[in-house]
């Protein structure tokens, strides 16, 4: 492993490596209005939810490495703690960044971003209209992480309101279809990743019963020289070691044992192998009678 003295390096390295690892981060495309109410839009990805009940958002400000100067956004919600915070997807990730171009005081980011504002129901600063889901916010504190550049500042935000597009929910309509609503975070540098059929995948988790865990896994299975630590995760996800059920037929661990029959060290290896597969497919109740199969020989 390469150590990375974090706090060795020069402001601009410490944040680059940070942004590179704490990734994907989503981002929130921020509206403010300055004492003479003037809107201001910016996107922030250090950015998430802290709470529910309260439902309380915070984003980070920072101070700018280069000249440790403050943002519009930092002094607006100071001057006005109300903020609409804006989930970017795909559809607007480019507006979004180019509202990010430091325009001087007062410059309408919404013009210049081309975007629509419209009033918002509880907080002055605008809604963006092209954003399928806002989120109108009171701000409930800002909290200075330092006085450097680089120095993060907290803006606590209460949720007050929220509103989305209805082509991002479900059938049902009560709640949002992860498949139609294709986010996107930032990560390092200029990269940018996407939410969509193609990298959206479950883990299950069972909530309310206890996975037997690695130390419950049969010992020829926990050292397994071709199941790797993932594999033999979703396998120790069992509540408890399923039977061998006498019945199962499987044309693939017939051949192996056929083939295999007086070498048992490679049968062994053979059924891993086609066990990994099966897990990796997510049959593990298949995975798990093959390796029962396996350990019976
Ligand atoms: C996708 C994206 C995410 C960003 N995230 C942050 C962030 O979390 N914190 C920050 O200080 N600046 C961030 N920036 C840069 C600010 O958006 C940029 O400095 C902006 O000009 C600030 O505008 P303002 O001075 O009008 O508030 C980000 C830029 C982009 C494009």
């Amino acid at each position: 492993m390469k150590k990375v003295n974090i706090n060795e390096l020069t402001p601009m390295r410490r944040q680059q490596w940070l942004q590179h690892v704490i990734a994907p981060r989503p981002i929130g495309l921020v509206s403010t209005i300055d004492a003479e109410g003037r809107a201001n839009l910016s996107p922030f990805s250090f950015f998430n939810i802290f709470s529910s009940t309260p439902p309380i958002l915070v984003f980070s400000p920072a101070r700018r490495v280069r000249d440790n100067t403050t943002k519009h956004t930092l002094d607006n919600v100071i001057a006005v703690p109300e903020a609409v915070i804006h989930i970017v997807d795909e559809s607007i990730v480019h507006r979004a960044s180019l509202s990010s171009c430091e325009y001087p005081e007062g410059i309408d980011e919404f013009t210049m971003a081309g975007f629509t504002p419209i009033p918002a129901e509880h907080v002055r600063p605008p809604r963006v209209a092209e954003s399928k889901v806002q989120l109108e916010c009171r701000v409930l504190e800002v909290k200075p992480l330092g006085q450097e550049g680089g120095a993060g500042n907290l803006v606590i935000c209460e949720v007050l309101t929220m509103h989305v597009n209805e082509s991002v929910l479900n059938e049902a309509g009560d709640m949002i279809d992860p498949f139609r609503l294709t986010l996107v975070a930032r990560l390092g540098a200029d990269w940018y990743c996407r939410v969509n059929e193609g990298s959206l995948f479950e883990v299950e988790k069972p909530n309310q019963q206890l996975g037997i865990g690695f130390p419950g896994l049969p010992a020829e299975i926990r050292h397994s020289r071709i199941l790797n630590g993932e594999q033999l995760a979703r396998l120790a996800n069992v509540t408890s070691i399923p039977d061998a059920i006498p019945s199962f037929d499987d044309p693939h661990v017939r051949q192996i044992v056929q083939y295999f029959s007086n070498n048992p060290e490679e049968m062994e290896i053979e059924l891993h192998k086609h066990a990994a597969r099966l897990v990796n497919e997510g049959h593990i109740a298949d995975a798990w009678q093959v390796l029962l199969h396996a350990t019976a020989f």
